[in-house]
């Protein structure tokens, strides 16, 4: 049998929806032991652990990636780090950008430091092509400038340069991936895919931020995990890679698309008030990554079918999420956006 990569993994945020998927990855892929950190915010849930949470390999800890001593217990004894932690909701950081900066600036420079004092071999970091800002024709490269334009994407941005601080200052084997939009099943249902679906088996209407003409690259959350283990295991310390997959479509189109697999009511798409400073277009180049390896394997027809497909059998995991923070937080939201 091939010699596992790592004798000892730290993810944190595995308890969140790619993070979730990646824990079952690497458990597949045989790494002896993986640690999740997750601080369980609203965004996360043992549920989406379930299946692997009793695993003889997995240890969980709830923890906060802000707080050295939780830290510092988690990562001793690690090869290796991969860092999904985060505050992910752009609606979110326009309401409370405080928090993007505690979690995803703040806790990813403790993160850093107290790797660095446990010397792994490798820390991944997560990042997203929003540290670009949008890319109205062509497609960002990781030699572009990053140009984040909301406090999610600042944040992220943010924690990059820390990233590679202390790989230029301390030597850490740092590595960044920047994924495009991610789908697929346990991702929480204020994000637009699952919002939408579980909208509309509940009869609700589907929001559409201002013509729903933006544009975003869909990436299905198993090619997501895959990409982050190739970067993983064959990225060159120092580098970032984007992972993206070409599969563009308009918010309008994917809505349109949701309408028709769930067999709903197209009246039900309804266009409100635009998010502020909303970014019209992402799009990457991964020809970086492409090079190490990996392709996109699922398409966007199959990943919404699939997503579909799940959602459907699932309402007992959503209509657990849906519960009164989110009802809350959809109040807050949406309250003040009447029609444009
Ligand atoms: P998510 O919101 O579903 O999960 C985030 C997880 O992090 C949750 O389990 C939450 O409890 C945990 N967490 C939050 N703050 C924490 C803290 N201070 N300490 C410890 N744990 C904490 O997010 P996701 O969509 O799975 O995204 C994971 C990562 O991938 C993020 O870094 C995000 O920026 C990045 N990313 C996401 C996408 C996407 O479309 N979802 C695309 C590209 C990159
Ligand atoms: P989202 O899932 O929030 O991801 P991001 O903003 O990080 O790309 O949103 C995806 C797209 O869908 C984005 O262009 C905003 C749009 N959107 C809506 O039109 N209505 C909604 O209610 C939400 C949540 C998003």
């Amino acid at each position: 049998m091939r010699q596992p990569a790592f004798r000892r993994l730290l993810v944190t945020g595995g308890a969140g929806f790619i993070g979730s998927h990646f824990v079952r990855l690497v458990l597949d892929q045989g790494v002896p032991e993986v640690v999740v950190l997750d601080k369980l915010t609203y965004a996360g849930s043992l549920r989406n652990l379930e299946g692997v949470l009793e695993h003889p390999r997995l240890r969980f800890l709830q923890g906060d990636i802000a707080d050295p001593a939780a830290v510092a217990e988690a990562v001793a004894g690690c090869d290796a780090v991969v860092n999904f932690a985060a505050e992910t909701h752009v609606d979110r950081s326009l309401l409370e950008p405080a928090a993007f900066v505690r979690t995803n600036v703040w806790g990813t420079m403790v993160l850093l430091e107290q790797a660095l004092r446990a010397g792994v071999r490798r820390f991944l970091h997560v990042s997203t092509d929003e540290v670009y800002g949008e890319v109205l024709a062509g497609a960002a490269r990781e030699t572009d400038p990053l140009r984040p334009r909301n406090p999610y994407a600042a944040s992220k941005a943010a924690a990059e340069h820390f990233a590679f601080a202390y790989r230029e200052s301390y030597q850490l084997p740092v590595l960044v991936t920047r994924g495009c939009n991610t789908y697929g099943p346990y991702q929480h249902p204020e994000k637009f895919i699952p919002l939408a679906i579980t909208n509309l088996l509940s009869g609700q209407p589907v929001p559409i931020y201002g013509d729903g003409l933006q544009e975003r690259d869909w990436l299905y959350v198993e090619d997501h995990c895959r990409a982050v283990w190739t970067v993983l295991l064959y990225g060159n310390p120092g580098e970032a890679y984007n992972i993206g997959t070409g599969q563009h479509r308009p918010n309008l189109e994917v809505a349109r698309r949701l309408v028709a697999l769930l067999d709903a009511d197209p009246s039900l798409i309804v266009h409100v008030t635009d998010r502020p400073g909303h970014d019209r277009r992402y799009a990457v180049d991964w020809s970086k990554l492409a090079a190490l390896g990996w392709a996109p394997q699922v398409s966007f027809d199959e990943g919404l079918a699939r997503t579909v497909a799940w959602y459907r059998s699932r309402v007992d995991w959503w209509s657990a999420r849906r519960d009164e923070t989110f009802a809350e937080y959809y109040a807050r939201n949406y309250r003040n956006r009447a029609a444009p």
